[in-house]
């Protein structure tokens, strides 16, 4: 059965490329680990379509000092969450906001005017999962074993979070040739 395509209707969509072991950043927020990997044919024609706004945190926004996501294939605009907006860089496109994650949220779907606001933040994802404010969790599993890193969903002593897949999901991998 073929995936469905993304579509435009102004969900909260908490989107990351992830390793096979739950990590959507390797130590220190490195991304190096997803250069080289394949993605669906198609797919960030996808998403910079859907896509009206992305709201992040600051900490991932500081490590890639001013990159657009989508390697700057989409133009929309971002919101960055941080206590401390004064001393961040202005930058064309991207509003610092301190304010709770419900509150962005809201303020991102304003600016996404009917498109999807992507949360590309496990903090903040966390936060607008625990007020009910995450619509879908889309995910792309990487190829790759990281063992270390930032991971989706860390929230040591919280119960379990039960989610409705959209599909069966199986995966059967081998480890790379000189892996
Ligand atoms: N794999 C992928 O597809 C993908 C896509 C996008 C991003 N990423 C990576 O994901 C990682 C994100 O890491 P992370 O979640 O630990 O860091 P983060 O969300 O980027 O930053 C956490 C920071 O966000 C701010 N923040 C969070 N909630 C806040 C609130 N309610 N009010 C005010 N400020 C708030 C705080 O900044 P202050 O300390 O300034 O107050 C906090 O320290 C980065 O490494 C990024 O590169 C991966």
């Amino acid at each position: 059965m073929e995936f469905p395509p993304q579509t435009a209707s102004g969900k909260v969509l908490w989107h990351f490329t992830m390793s096979l072991d739950g990590f959507v950043a390797g130590p220190g927020h490195s991304m190096d680990w997803l250069s080289g990997l394949t993605t669906r044919p198609g797919l960030i024609a996808e998403y910079t379509a859907t896509t009206g706004a992305v709201l992040g945190g600051r900490a991932g926004w500081d490590k890639i000092s001013g990159a657009r996501p989508y390697g700057g294939a989409w133009a929309g605009p971002i919101f960055i969450l941080t206590h401390h907006p004064e001393d961040a860089t202005p930058t064309p496109g991207v509003t610092f906001l301190d304010c709770s994650a419900a509150e962005a949220v809201q303020i991102g779907l304003g600016a996404a005017a009917g498109k999807n606001l992507e949360v590309f933040s496990p903090t903040i994802g966390r936060q607008l999962l625990a007020e009910g404010l995450i619509d879908e969790i889309d995910i792309h599993v990487a190829p790759v074993l990281l063992g270390d890193g930032i991971r989706l969903y860390d929230n040591p002593g919280g119960t379990p979070i039960h989610l409705t897949p959209n599909a069966g999901v199986n995966l059967r991998y081998r480890p790379a040739t000189g892996a």
